[in-house]
């Protein structure tokens, strides 16, 4: 079994919430995430016992959204936003030496499974851009040097 019993109770706290059962699935998924780091298809299927649903109602949901994920993560998010106004401000050369100074696509993790580096459309920060969210913080107006700097002190 993957999903804790103790995830479990708070799953089922959460579908309590809701008219309908299934209204819990997101709730659910940032739970599961939460303990597991990413919704494998064994996950999947122990998620959708829990809802009375089929194993590929939960993968739709998980492909859907860019907050879950379908593979082995690494313990640090690093996603450059790639939208206008940041690409007009040089973001897609930071990711591009990112790439480079951590030896790995966008979309990939780093072989010492520190950092999954990626991209992602508008943040909200455009006023502040060229940004990148790292895990849930945002780091604003960069360049290279700056970005290097807080990719290299993350543990
Ligand atoms: Fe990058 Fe809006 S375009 S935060």
């Amino acid at each position: 079994m993957v999903i804790s019993g103790e995830t479990r109770a708070k799953i089922e706290a959460e579908i309590a919430k809701y008219p309908r059962r299934r209204g819990g699935l997101l709730p659910a998924l940032h739970l599961v995430q939460k303990e597991t780091g990413w919704i494998s298809l064994e996950t999947a299927r122990e998620v959708a016992e829990i809802f009375g649903i089929e194993p590929v109602d939960v993968m739709e949901v998980v492909s859907f959204y860019n907050m879950f994920y379908d593979r082995p993560q690494g313990r640090h998010h690093v996603n450059v936003c790639t939208n206008l106004p940041c690409s007009l401000r040089g973001s897609r050369d930071l990711l591009r030496g990112l790439e480079a100074h951590l030896g790995v696509e966008a979309g990939k993790t780093t072989p010492d499974g520190r950092i999954t580096l990626g991209h992602e459309e508008c943040l909200g920060a455009c006023g502040y851009a060229p940004m990148m969210r790292v895990d849930d913080r945002y780091h604003e107006d960069l360049d290279l040097d700056a970005a290097k700097k807080i990719v290299d002190g993350l543990e």
